[in-house]
């Protein structure tokens, strides 16, 4: 049974600078609900050796926080910032780390945290880029994706939901940098 409110009473909320919602996707309560079983399911998948969840900035920093308050193993965090080669509307560019994690990689298992996969780009340079630093594992986990394409060359290991055809903002999710700090996701009228 699904809770997710049809008509959203957030249409007034102000922290959407005026615009409103269209839908909300994912309440604050399914929301946690899904980040908690991710944590088991993480917490169960690793066996012994060092964990080090790895966060995309900007748009994982909201699901990262909440993901590793739900693993109950030791862990480590560390963030990753990229930026795209040249024209962004290419899609054969490769990536640049603007921040390069100073944590040691080699011999670890690595679990990237991205907030949204859409068509995969991002994390098919990513991952090539962290196999390269021979991890032990490396594994990743989204909150959504949107089953668009199968230009994704890596599985993904953990997904929090399927995610609609829509642009969505909240829980780190931005249109032009507003709206990550809304606790729901939802799509804008
Ligand atoms: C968004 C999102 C993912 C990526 C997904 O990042 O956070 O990282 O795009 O798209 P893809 O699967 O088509 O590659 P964005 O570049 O907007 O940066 P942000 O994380 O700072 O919001």
């Amino acid at each position: 049974m699904s809770i997710t409110p049809t008509t959203p009473p957030e249409t007034a909320d102000p922290r959407l600078l005026g615009r409103r919602v269209k839908r909300i996707s994912f309440s604050e309560a399914e929301i946690a609900r899904r980040v908690a079983e991710l944590g088991r399911d993480v917490t169960g998948f690793y066996g012994d050796g060092e964990l080090l969840v790895l966060g995309l900035l900007k748009g994982s920093f909201i699901f990262l926080s909440d993901l590793v308050r739900q693993i109950r193993r030791p862990l480590q965090v560390d963030f990753l910032v990229a930026a795209s080669y040249g024209d962004s509307t290419v899609s054969s560019g490769s990536v640049r780390l603007l921040y390069d994690p100073e944590t040691e990689l080699e011999g670890k298992h690595i679990l990237l945290v991205e907030d949204i996969v859409d068509t995969g780009r991002t994390l098919n340079r990513l991952m090539d880029l962290l196999q390269a630093r021979k991890p032990r594992s490396l594994e990743i986990c989204a909150l959504l994706h949107k089953h668009l394409t199968s230009e994704l060359r890596y599985p993904t290991r953990f997904v929090g939901f399927d995610a609609p055809n829509e642009f969505l903002v909240g829980y780190g999710l931005d249109h032009a940098e507003n709206f990550r700090h809304l606790p729901y996701i939802a799509s804008l009228q």
